[in-house]
């Protein structure tokens, strides 16, 4: 049930591949966002691209194709897609060349992209609330690899996720190198203390989630107040109420961490906010 184009075009599954010397697979060297469409609509398709500009600027990656053909190519592969909801890999590459890695000798990009379904988690974890750890693995400081920056190295978040496995969790919380909350291995975080909703600020090596921005909006349409603020592993263990969000997780609600119970999963602010994020799912203003 996948769709696929590469570099513009569409193509058949079988031709949907890339040169082995692309440093993107040699070196995970490129940029990618991930995105969803409901009803064959794309959920802030601007500020994807947006978040992709800057990906590949931080990384000094020239884009391969203009913003306006970028975008084209993604509504493309969603039309021919037989899915009217899903979820969209959009990949740019560092592009083919010689082994070593100096960027320099590379050739133009290439542009992949994967229509298809993704399913992050369970419909019972849905309902009933994951199970968290805290990974030992921490996120890497900005002087490092800026959490801001999506590439298509994600080792350090599979190595938390391994952990979360081998505990038998469905998700793990990441640390950043101070020991303060960062966010999930591909989801950001919110927890709700004495009514005020809380997340981390990216600054605390989070990326900028274009979910997460959607229910701040949404909390301040609500009049749920809520703040940009470090929070550390108690915080989270003494909330009440912790969720992940993320076009691939979309709204998760978390009922333990490490053992500790949280006190409502999923809890009334967090019911609030998924009934007016399935609102606004129904409107035009978050398909812009
Ligand atoms: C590491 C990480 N954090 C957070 C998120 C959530 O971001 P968004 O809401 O933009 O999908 C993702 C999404 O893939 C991610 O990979």
């Amino acid at each position: 049930m996948q769709t696929y184009s590469i570099n513009g075009s569409l193509c058949t599954p079988e031709e949907a591949m890339i040169p082995v010397t692309d440093h993107g697979f040699l070196y995970g060297d490129g940029v990618f966002e991930g995105l969803r469409f409901y009803g064959k609509r794309i959920l802030k398709f601007t500020a994807h691209l947006n978040r992709l500009v800057e990906s590949a600027s931080a990384i000094a990656l020239p884009l391969p194709l203009s913003l306006e053909e970028l975008r084209e190519s993604v509504l493309k592969v969603v039309e021919a897609s037989p899915l009217e909801n899903g979820y969209v890999r959009l990949i740019i590459t560092r592009g083919t060349g010689p082994l070593g890695i100096d960027p320099r000798s590379c050739d133009t990009g290439n542009v992949i992209i994967i229509a298809g379904e993704l399913k992050m988690v369970s419909q019972t974890v849905r309902h009933q609330g994951a199970r968290l750890i805290i990974a030992s693995t921490r996120r890497l400081a900005a002087d490092q690899l800026d959490s801001r920056i999506k590439s298509l190295n994600y080792l350090n978040q599979i190595m938390a996720r391994i952990e979360a496995n081998e505990a038998g969790a469905d998700e793990a919380v990441v640390l950043n190198q101070a020991g303060f909350v960062a966010e999930g291995t591909a989801d950001n975080i919110f927890i709700v203390k004495g009514g005020i909703l809380l997340t981390p600020p990216v600054t605390d090596c989070a990326l900028d989630g274009i979910t997460r921005n959607i229910i701040l909006d949404i909390a301040d349409k609500l009049s749920i107040p809520a703040e940009e603020k470090s929070i550390t592993p108690f915080d989270v263990f003494t909330a009440d109420e912790c969720f992940l969000t993320g076009t691939g997780a979309e709204l998760i609600p978390v009922r333990e961490v490490v053992g500790r119970h949280i006190r409502q999963a999923p809890g009334p602010i967090f019911q609030r906010i998924e009934k007016q994020f399935q609102i606004e799912l129904q409107h035009d203003t978050l398909f812009c």
